[in-house]
């Protein structure tokens, strides 16, 4: 490799970064412009990130926790989940689970069920939104506690 005079490679830097600059601009607008576009729907994968930040404290998919467990959720009955020990206020909501009644649930159990024991709230609709598309990818399984002998 030779290396010649840097004088001339000084000179030519700016113009090159300048364009490379804009180029770069260009190139993150057009970018931002696409992610911006995206319909109006729930993200799953995202919805499963923000399911780890903050249901996971309380919920899994195949475990009750200090909540009851999540799969198959959609399409639920409400306070369905055998042996976990749902407040009076969740037992007597009695609605099934479906994005539009999880959505209301999520922005405010208390108005939706006072009383209840959850004492969480998501006030973001997008949130609302992909973790909703997340917990309709919790399709139910052959159950571990199956109520056949
Ligand atoms: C601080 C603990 C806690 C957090 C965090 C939490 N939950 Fe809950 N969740 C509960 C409890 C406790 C219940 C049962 C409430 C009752 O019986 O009154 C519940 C109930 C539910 C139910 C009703 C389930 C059924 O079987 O009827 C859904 C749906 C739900 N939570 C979704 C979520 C989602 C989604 C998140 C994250 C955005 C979340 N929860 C975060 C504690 C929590």
């Amino acid at each position: 490799m030779q290396r010649h005079p840097s004088s001339f490679a000084h000179r030519a830097t700016p113009p090159s970064i300048g364009r490379a600059l804009a180029c770069l601009t260009l190139t993150c607008l057009t970018w931002l412009g696409t992610a911006h576009a995206a319909p109006p729907k729930g993200d799953a994968s995202r919805g499963q990130t923000l399911y780890g930040q903050q249901c996971m404290a309380c919920h899994a998919a195949d475990i009750s926790l200090a909540g009851p467990l999540h799969r198959g959720v959609v399409g639920r009955p409400s306070a369905s989940v055998p042996d976990y020990p749902y407040s009076p206020a969740l037992q007597r909501l009695k609605l099934t689970w479906t994005e539009r009644t999880l959505d209301t649930w999520l922005r405010d159990p208390n108005r939706m069920a006072p009383g209840n024991r959850m004492g969480f709230a998501v006030s973001s609709a997008q949130d609302r939104l992909d973790l909703i598309a997340y917990l309709k990818t919790l399709q139910p399984q052959a159950a571990t506690g199956s109520s056949k002998p």
